[in-house]
């Protein structure tokens, strides 16, 4: 596989000095892992209208969904190389490539809600952690919400104990290894795209993810039980090649740095409504019995996950997950 990104990379490269020359459009690469009809889905799918509008087709980006050209884990290393230009995986998968920070929004119960996210990510905290990209070649562009996580099983998902000994699969973090260890469950890191067939062959006996993900990938149709849990958060950085973004003219960066502004608008408004309307299908599908939790089992919950926090201070930085906690004036435990 690096072979072929290498071999991708260098074509890539070669193909962007001969448009210069011959004023053919610029191609822009936009990789990313899932279904088009999601919330990053859409936003990618708006930058492009809004791309190729502002720079009057100088721009020609290309949006691959769910993982025609990249799976999670080769998605970066590509980017790294030039052989795509952009991505938006989410937080959770920037701990692989040394960047343990992004971490901070896998803890569990984090963000009570959309409102204080926004206070993070478009706050300076949002800006100094985009700002840690850089030394990687990258550069953040933007913040993009997909929604809050559910459990789902095929056994009924209540009480803490119900994890016991179940194989859960996670996304590349270290966060969200802690929380289904403390939870007594076997963490299972696995490409999004390969979620569904681990499920439906028993690999892996649950998930988490937004409904969003859960309804386009199909996983409602292999998982008999889904718990409305909201324990954590799913969302996006974009990332560009920074080699690629500081190399382009300057009017053209600022046509796409004002498309991405809009995208990113237009995606964040509807992302909440979208999770709402997958979990609408997903209860008209009627394979799935969804299930809500008292707030005393949603205490439980919570309670169980609070070691979390201690176990991962020294990776994610104990000042850091301070300074988010006091951004969203909220305890994780309400
Ligand atoms: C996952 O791997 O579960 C998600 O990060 C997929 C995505 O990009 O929403």
């Amino acid at each position: 596989m690096r072979k072929f990104i290498l071999a991708a990379a260098s074509i890539a490269a070669l193909t962007f000095v001969g448009q210069a020359s011959a004023q053919a459009p610029i191609v822009l690469k936009f990789s990313h892992v899932v279904a088009s009809d999601t919330p990053k889905g859409k936003a990618a799918d708006k930058f492009k209208e809004l791309a190729e509008k502002y720079t009057g087709g100088k721009v020609k980006v290309e949006v691959y969904p769910n993982s025609t050209l990249y799976k999670d884990k080769e998605e970066l290393e590509a980017l790294q190389l030039g052989a795509v230009q952009m991505l938006a995986p989410s937080n959770s998968k920037f701990g692989p490539i040394g960047i343990k920070e992004f971490e901070v929004f896998d803890l569990p119960y984090i963000l009570p809600d959309l409102k204080s996210l926004r206070k993070v990510t478009d706050g300076p905290l949002g800006a100094q952690l985009l700002k840690k990209l850089d030394s990687k070649g990258m550069t953040g562009l933007a913040y993009w919400d997909n929604g809050f996580k559910q459990m789902s099983a095929n056994k009924k998902l209540i009480a803490p104990s119900d994890y016991k000994g179940l194989k859960f699969r996670i996304q590349s973090s270290k966060v969200l290894e802690a929380q289904f260890r403390a939870l007594g469950a076997i963490p299972q890191v696995m490409a999004f795209s390969d979620v569904y067939q681990a499920l439906q062959t028993g690999v892996v006996d649950g998930q988490e993810n937004t409904w969003s993900n859960i309804y386009t990938q199909k996983m409602h149709e292999v998982q008999k039980y889904a718990t409305v849990t909201n324990h954590g958060y799913i969302g996006y950085v974009v990332v560009v090649n920074k080699k690629f973004w500081d190399g382009l003219p300057a009017d053209i960066r600022d046509e796409l740095s004002k498309a991405m502004k809009e995208a990113t608008e237009f995606g964040n408004s509807q992302s909440a409504k979208e999770n709402e309307d997958a979990l609408a299908e997903i209860k008209k599908a009627g394979k799935t019995e969804i299930i809500s939790l008292s707030p005393e089992q949603d205490e439980a919950m919570r309670k169980a996950m609070m070691p979390v926090y201690k176990d991962v201070a020294s990776r994610v930085g104990q000042p850091l997950i301070d300074e988010f906690l006091k951004e969203t004036g909220r305890s994780p435990m309400n």
